[in-house]
């Protein structure tokens, strides 16, 4: 086992490519504070931790609260006495995304309608901003006192492909995601002389709750289009000889969202990623630090 004795923090860590981290630094033996929104599901992934014979803490935080960050940081080191470990993989599109899409394909046959871009408001860019980049900056400030007096430390940034291309129908998370990269540099080079590492994580395509939504929306988005008859942007096209009717959201993100996307033909799972943060935290990766892995079957080479 790598990680014995380490304590990490897992931000986000009860469902999704969280949970799988959560997993995978249990399994390497950590004991783990899960921090989330959702009481429910961070139970339960502190549950399996302990049923691993490792501690296992639960803290409900909202994490785009400073004075929460503040807190779940503190109710760790209180718990455990200390932090070697932070992973911050909180983020995801808004509840809006599906919809502006379905609301764009609705309005296809409008030739004055505007790129989707367009319908994301002042707002909105402000909680992308404060729930996926604001959330991974806060809680990398709470851990560094702590780091920096124990000259040792690990960050783990989960930020996304999307930070890494042209996402013109998901620009504001596509450009907090760009930060998340952006910011793990810098933290990289200010936190380097107290022996911390921060190294960032890229997923390519994992079918959690995140991607259960972002997928319904965009299938009610091609079959609306398709009942109404009307044209479907240049990326969609290849649905409008299908018949999609008979498929599943996931099915339907598989089949046409994922495999054409990705070189080696196949999704990714959170214990991929979960993988990847072990190695950036074990002694493994003692020389590695600001470098940007990209776990994602091949969608970004660079
Ligand atoms: N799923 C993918 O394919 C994919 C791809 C690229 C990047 N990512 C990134 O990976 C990270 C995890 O994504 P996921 O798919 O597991 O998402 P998810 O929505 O399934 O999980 C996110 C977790 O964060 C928690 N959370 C949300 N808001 C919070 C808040 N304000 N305070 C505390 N906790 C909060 C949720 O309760 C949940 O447990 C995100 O940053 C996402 O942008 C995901």
């Amino acid at each position: 086992m790598k990680l014995e004795g380490k304590v990490a923090i897992v931000a986000g860590g009860g469902q999704g490519i969280g949970e799988g981290i959560v997993k995978c630094l249990g399994e390497e033996g950590a004991d783990v504070a899960v921090v989330d929104i959702n009481g429910d599901i961070a139970r339960k992934a502190a549950d399996t931790v302990k049923s691993m014979g490792r501690k296992g803490l639960a803290v409900i935080a909202d994490l785009t609260d400073d004075e929460q960050v503040t807190r779940a940081v503190q109710e760790t080191v209180d718990f455990f006495g200390k932090i070697d470990i932070l992973v911050n993989s909180v983020g995801g599109t808004s509840e809006e995304t599906g919809q502006l899409m379905a609301e764009y394909a609705a309005s296809l046959g409008d030739v004055a309608v505007l790129p989707p871009y367009m319908r994301y408001s002042s707002e909105v860019w402000d909680r992308y901003y404060e729930l996926n980049l604001k959330t991974h900056v806060m809680m990398s400030h709470a851990v560094t006192p702590h780091f920096m007096k124990q000259r040792s430390g690990k960050i783990v940034n989960i930020s996304s492909d999307a930070g890494r291309m042209a996402s013109p129908d998901q620009m504001p998370y596509a450009a907090m995601k760009a930060g998340d990269i952006s910011i793990t540099w810098s933290l990289a080079r200010a936190l380097a002389p107290y022996n911390v590492t921060v190294n960032c994580v890229c997923p390519g395509f994992v079918y959690t709750p995140l991607w259960a939504r972002g997928a319904t929306g965009r299938l009610e988005a091609v079959r609306n289009a398709k009942a109404q008859g009307q044209e479907l942007p240049e990326r969609f096209r290849r649905y409008a000889t299908e018949d999609v009717e008979g498929l599943t959201p996931y099915e339907f993100w598989l089949k046409y969202i994922v495999i054409p996307a990705t070189p080696l033909g196949k999704e990714q799972t959170a214990e991929d990623m979960g993988r990847a943060v072990v190695f950036f935290v074990s002694d493994d990766a003692m020389n590695v630090t600001g470098q940007v892995l990209h776990v994602d079957g091949g969608l970004v080479m660079r």
